[in-house]
């Protein structure tokens, strides 16, 4: 199908609804992408960073009477002020007469301290949903949150999606179907699934355990066959790069032929990209929840095809 259809009848699905998507500034393409594939227009956000370091967000275009989604992913670098801005953004809308504001948030800042791990700590994640409900949010959509769970103690109707279906529909597409789905934690082992129901070839799972004083990782690998495969690596987050290296370096010793890895969210802290490439990883796949060198795989037909059902 060319892509003006496809723009006629994405519009066509959405025509009769009202919905405005809001611009934020930290997913502004992908915002752009949502509204194009949707058929829902956009207000453009005008934002500054004061000098001594305070944000400032305007919403360039009416919401008066409207629905309203506001993209803005809360990943590194920033994420503090990223989610000032998309609470300022709420509180804008809600003042500019929004009557329901959905917060898209395709990677959720703090969403790895859902539990307190050691006494004395607090539940992050929770603390900022709360935020957000003050500032005017309504209704929350996020992507691959690292812990489900965590929605449940939401203030408002939270959920998340998968894009996992679509990083291993990247490397169907370029011609490794039936390569090895690996997740490199057994709790993460449903990711693995996800992409091996798209890649048709096996899939299976490394141990990770991690000290929560040192956060030293340990990752060994109990009965996994990837002698002369080609095998995908596949995490939720990529923060540090030390467990795809962990990864690699075991695929490494089990004779896999090609290593591959994708994850949703390629924070890439530091020289995180190169130490992967250097552990003879062939290429990382991350997706626009952080825009970067990664990230080659859009979340907007997920995002905007969630729009759509939202109404
Ligand atoms: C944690 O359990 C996540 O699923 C990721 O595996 C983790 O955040 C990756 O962190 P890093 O890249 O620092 O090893």
């Amino acid at each position: 199908m060319d892509k003006t259809l496809k723009l006629k009848l994405a519009f066509l699905k959405g025509r009769g609804k009202r919905m405005k998507i809001i611009v934020g500034p930290a997913s502004k393409e992908l915002a752009e992408r949502i509204s194009n594939l949707s058929g829902f227009g956009s207000v453009p956000v005008a934002f500054k960073v004061f000098p001594d370091g305070e944000s400032y967000v305007r919403l360039d275009g009416s919401v008066q009477g409207e629905d309203v989604a506001i993209v803005q992913t809360t990943c590194p670098p920033a994420q503090d002020g990223r989610l000032f801005q998309l609470a300022f953004m709420a509180d804008a809308a809600k003042r500019g007469g929004a009557k329901k504001v959905i917060a898209f948030v395709p990677y959720l800042a703090y969403a790895r301290q859902d539990k307190t791990f050691l006494a004395g700590e607090g539940i992050s994640v929770e603390t900022v949903a709360r935020m957000l409900k003050v500032a005017g949010i309504d209704e929350l959509v996020t992507v691959n949150i690292h812990s489900e769970s965590a929605l449940a103690q939401f203030p408002f109707l939270a959920k998340t999606l998968s894009a996992i279906p679509l990083l291993a529909k990247y490397f169907v597409d370029k011609g490794f179907k039936s390569a090895f789905a690996l997740s490199p934690d057994k709790g993460a082992m449903y990711i693995a699934q996800e992409a091996q129901a798209v890649l048709g070839g096996d899939c299976g799972h490394l141990n990770k355990s991690r000290d929560r004083f040192t956060g030293q990782t340990v990752q060994t690998a109990e009965g996994l066959n990837v002698k002369d495969q080609t095998v995908i690596i596949l995490d939720d987050i990529i923060s540090t790069g030390g467990t795809i290296v962990g990864a690699a370096k075991i695929l490494r010793e089990q004779g896999a032929k090609h290593v591959f890895c994708a994850c949703v969210h390629g924070l890439l802290i530091g020289d995180a990209e190169k130490r992967i490439l250097d552990a003879g990883v062939e290429e990382i796949v991350g997706t626009d929840s952080v825009p970067g060198n990664v990230s080659k795989v859009s979340l907007a037909p997920l995002l905007s095809e969630e729009l759509k059902a939202q109404k």
